[in-house]
């Protein structure tokens, strides 16, 4: 293999033109670098992109689950279920509030929340505390009562959210849905984020939309909203003065610049959206005949895939990390894509994880490559991460 010839595709790419740096230089002119139209402006955007009745902007998907564990009242010491087929966030902020995340395993294709395992485990841990044990994790004394659910979109795919909330509803459980990777996915015609009760979308700069750094909130409850608004800012309730603090809050506020940034491109989404599909499905085109990777799979369900990574598998898991290193010394950078949660070293620590626990999570983790993806990704790079896919096979 010549590994001479070194070819340079990014990760990923924002995608901003003239008019966001226009927006941005702009605000930058102004007074009002915090708390001002624009925040009110990009809120507006998304009010009308997904239909919500609320939308709440904050500085990071992390801290808008965050304030949504806030607003569903979940404390010390309750249970809420989730996937350990995710990014950290959708699990840390359950232990931000000494809640215990509940694990249940990916199902393959997807690598969403298994909605089988999910009502198992929903019924078990409703039914006695012998029955509940063997959803616990291993280490620690995890008494408590089942209070809901976090579900994640992965990679830009909404999870099962009718079977999802057929599960949750006798037992009144709120549903959190992560959407911080499928901004603009469908899920049986209706938009990502108010599959469950509330929503959260995410703007980190390889995100469908970007605020550099940035999330919003959405949810067509007036009491969370109402929470998660006052929440965000240091827990001033409606009326309070500046120094007067209703609740214990946060300084989770998104500042103007991210929001007009944010404003101008989301009056180009259909156009990000489409560029993304454009790239993937280049890339099936590109790599659909090389037998000893999996391309990812849209289920049924998902009436719109809003592109947020692409992901291969590759079959043979012993193969994975030299196939990695061996793109990186091409030029190609890639990513392991997700590490499983209960395997992170606290997570180990904490709960007492060991590899085997959730079977599924871990084979996607051990198999899954994350490769180049972005909106400007041209026909000709995906060439070269195709030619250097197979040079390597
Ligand atoms: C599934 C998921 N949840 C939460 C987050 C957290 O978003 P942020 O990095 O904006 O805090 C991300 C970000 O990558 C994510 O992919």
């Amino acid at each position: 293999m010549d590994y001479q010839q070194k070819i340079s595709v990014p990760m990923s790419l924002p995608d901003i033109t003239d008019e966001e740096r226009a927006a941005v230089a702009q605000v930058m002119a102004t007074n009002y670098l915090s708390m001002g139209p624009w925040v009110q402006a990009f809120e507006q955007a998304f009010r009308d992109f997904t239909g919500a009745k609320h939308a709440i902007a904050v500085n990071s998907g992390t801290a808008g689950l965050h304030l949504c564990v806030r607003a569903a009242g979940w404390s010390d010491g309750d249970r809420v279920i989730t996937t350990p087929f995710s990014f950290v966030s959708s699990t840390n902020v359950l232990l931000y509030e000494r809640i215990t995340p509940i694990f249940v395993d990916a199902e393959p294709v997807t690598g969403n929340i298994d909605t089988v395992q999910l009502k198992a485990a929903v019924e078990d841990l409703n039914r006695s505390e012998a029955s509940a044990a063997k959803w616990l994790p291993p280490k620690g004394d995890h008494k408590g009562e089942l209070k809901g659910i976090i579900a994640v979109d992965v990679f830009g795919q909404p999870a099962d959210y009718d079977t999802i909330k057929e599960i949750a509803a006798p037992y009144n459980m709120p549903v959190i849905e992560d959407s911080c990777e499928a901004l603009g996915a469908m899920y049986k015609n209706r938009p990502a984020g108010l599959l469950g009760d509330m929503g959260v979308f995410a703007f980190y700069p390889n995100k469908q939309i970007t605020t550099a750094e940035g999330g919003l909130v959405v949810t067509n409850d007036d009491k969370a909203a109402s929470i998660i608004r006052s929440l965000r800012n240091q827990g001033r309730a409606e009326g309070d003065t500046w120094l007067a603090h209703t609740y214990l809050g946060y300084n989770y506020r998104m500042d103007e610049m991210s929001a007009a940034l944010g404003t101008i491109q989301m009056k180009r989404i259909e156009e990000l959206i489409r560029k993304r599909a454009q790239v993937a499905e280049w890339y099936r085109e590109e790599l659909s005949d090389i037998d000893e990777i999996e391309l990812p799979h849209t289920a049924a369900s998902t009436t719109r895939d809003s592109w947020f990574v692409y992901v291969i598998r590759v079959k043979d898991a012993d193969r994975r990390d030299e196939v990695s290193q061996k793109l990186k010394a091409l030029g190609i950078p890639v990513r392991p894509y997700f590490s499983p949660i209960h395997l992170q070293p606290y997570m180990q620590e904490k709960f007492g994880y060991e590899p085997g626990r959730f079977p599924v999570t871990e084979d996607l983790g051990r198999r899954g490559l994350a490769i180049p993806f972005s909106g400007k990704m041209t026909r000709e790079q995906i060439a070269q991460v195709g030619s250097s896919l197979r040079q390597i096979f």
